[in-house]
């Protein structure tokens, strides 16, 4: 593990239109290169909404984050798509693979828009999926895979374009306990063949035991384990 910090996010708040309350209500967060950080909460206490935020996919209404030292918090959306393609993975619950394609080309797609020639992104891609136990699945379509398969699936592209933090929301959140627990091993170590920072969503305390960190949210604040206060992060 690195000492220096990816991410420093500061004061995050995010208000949606239309909506009173603040969904993040001040979070500050700093997690060192190649941290593993579990992020646990409440539903609704903002999880996904930071995540979307740490991950480029969202701005926020307020406060300051840098990824990599760069400010990247007043972006705008076509800069936050390069952000992304550059420096993030993202894997979700629910998978999020396009159906009409086959394994082969849901993992060369990010490849893709990053401007890989064609021969090095399938090269890349390939090694990818084996490296993730599916070589022999290439040309599946994500209809005919296991949940366990398609996550798997799902982090091969995640890394294909090689970021340097990899966002999972809940990804164990829709396999049971065994096939979770092979998905966070798979985690695991492409973080440790990657030197990955990780930054993982779960309800789940067993696979939270895995992380080297803790943060949990309470109605959008970084609070103590449990407790209702704000806590410096
Ligand atoms: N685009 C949006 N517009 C309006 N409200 C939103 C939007 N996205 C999220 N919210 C609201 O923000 C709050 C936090 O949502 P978020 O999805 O971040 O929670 P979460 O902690 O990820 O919950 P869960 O564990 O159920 O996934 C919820 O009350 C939700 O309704
Ligand atoms: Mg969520």
């Amino acid at each position: 593990m690195s000492d220096f910090s990816i991410v420093e996010a500061q004061g995050i708040r995010k208000v949606f239109p239309n909506m009173s309350a603040p969904v993040l209500d001040g979070v500050s967060l700093t997690v060192d290169s190649g941290d593993i950080v579990a992020l646990m909460g409440p539903s609704g206490s903002g999880k996904s909404t930071l995540m979307n935020i740490l991950g480029c996919l969202d701005g926020p209404s307020d406060g300051s984050y840098s990824l990599g030292g760069k400010d990247v918090s007043t972006l705008s959306s076509r800069e936050r798509a390069w952000v992304r393609l550059h420096y993030i993975g993202f894997v979700f619950q629910s998978f999020h693979l396009i159906s009409d394609h086959t394994v082969l080309e849901n993992v060369t797609l990010p490849l893709y828009y990053a401007g890989v020639d064609r021969h090095e992104r399938e090269a890349r891609a390939v090694e990818l999926i084996e490296r993730v136990g599916l070589g022999h699945r290439l040309n599946h379509r994500p209809a005919q895979l296991s949940g366990g398969e398609k996550q798997r699936v799902a982090i091969a592209r995640a890394v294909s374009g090689a970021p340097r933090v990899l966002l999972a929301d809940e990804p164990t959140g829709a396999l049971d306990t065994k096939t979770g627990n092979a998905v966070m091993e798979l985690l695991l170590e492409i973080h440790e063949a990657r030197a990955l920072t990780l930054i993982i969503v779960t309800h789940d305390p067993e696979v939270a035991e895995f992380c080297h960190r803790k943060v949990f949210l309470r109605d959008g604040k970084i609070v103590p384990r449990g407790g209702r206060h704000a806590a410096n992060a």
